[in-house]
């Protein structure tokens, strides 16, 4: 499934990216967010696949489009289509985009059915390191001994990392930890899953993500550390009895479980795509060049094995339009 499909999610994921990248810094988050959303809607109608969407824009009756349940794919297919399950994060960082800051980005992973966990749209609690650091860290241990574990496994002074929070009242706390601990803080305003990435990827300098942020972008993070070899560690926060009854309904049955990775994101066959809408600490933003529009991707499959940064030069509108070299 792995190979034939992650190039038409690129597509989609880029078809979301162009058309929230056109609404960069209007100052309307819901404008670049619905923009988004159609665009990954319509371009998931042409994959060949029998796809339910798990995580995406809320339940049936709040989102109009990619909601929980939805099916998804183009069933008329004359080959066999597999049946997978989707989970879609069309605008990650939709204030970013509408105010033209960094690391804003189109996010769709897809695994075999059942390989995303069913999480129900709430806060999750996460620590987030790339592979060198993978089994360092444990959610109930103390800030400091983290970020000392941390430390260890990458060979340097707690002083020498960088960790990504949100820049959240509920995290002060957690910041004063990181700042005694002597650890540098990278405040962001939004989008801690493409922050997840970078931590999983050397050379971005970042070490690791803490604090609270969507469970769909930890279930999403998930996906992509099953790739890169990274890790997550999370748990719902599940603070009020309807949200627990919620989960209940979706088989959560501990509301304190500390999930894995690899109990985020289950799948044996797992793809995980995204395209940059503003230039980031990983990928490129759209560039609209005349005619023509430049887009840079992120493209990871589990099973196969290979992380792939796609550049794209969309020349559809225009028979004269001229690729550059970058
Ligand atoms: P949106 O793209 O949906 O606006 O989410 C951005 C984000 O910052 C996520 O990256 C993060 O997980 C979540 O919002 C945090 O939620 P909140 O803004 O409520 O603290």
């Amino acid at each position: 499934m792995e190979l034939e499909l992650s190039l038409e999610f690129v597509r989609v994921v880029e078809e979301a990216a162009i058309e929230a990248a056109r609404t960069m810094g209007e100052g309307d988050a819901k404008k670049s967010d619905h923009v988004a959303v159609e665009a990954m809607r319509r371009a998931l109608e042409r994959v060949p696949i029998d796809g339910t969407v798990v995580i995406g824009e809320g339940e049936r009756d709040e989102a109009p489009m990619l909601y929980i349940g939805e099916k998804v794919g183009n069933k008329n297919s004359s080959v066999s289509i597999p049946q997978i399950d989707i989970a879609v994060d069309p605008l990650e960082g939709t204030n970013l985009c509408a105010t033209g800051a960094p690391n804003s980005i189109t996010v769709l992973a897809a695994s075999d059915k059942g390989g995303l966990l069913n999480a129900p749209d709430c806060y999750m609690e996460k620590i987030i390191v790339g592979p060198s650091c993978k089994g360092a860290v444990d959610l109930e241990a103390p800030v400091k001994e983290n970020l000392k574990a941390i430390a260890r496994r990458l060979n340097r002074d707690v002083e020498d990392l960088v960790v990504i929070v949100l820049d959240r009242t509920r995290h002060e706390k957690l910041i004063e930890e990181i700042r005694a601990a002597g650890a540098r803080i990278r405040l962001i305003g939004d989008g801690d899953l493409s922050a997840g990435i970078s931590a999983a990827v050397v050379g971005t300098g970042v070490h690791a993500v803490m604090g609270i942020g969507g469970a769909p972008e930890g279930v999403l993070t998930a996906a992509a550390m099953r790739c890169l070899n990274g890790e997550i560690t999370a748990r719902l926060v599940l603070d009020t009895p309807e949200l627990v009854e919620r989960a209940k309904g979706m088989g959560i049955s501990d509301p304190r479980k500390i999930y894995s990775t690899n109990e985020l994101a289950t799948g044996k066959n797992i793809i995980f795509a995204a395209t940059g809408v503003t230039d980031g600490n990983l990928l490129r933003g759209v560039r609209f060049f005349g005619e023509g529009v430049r887009t840079q991707s992120l493209v990871m499959t589990l099973s196969s094995a290979k992380v792939r940064f796609v550049d794209t030069v969309h020349l559809e509108k225009s028979p004269t339009v001229k690729v550059q070299f970058q």
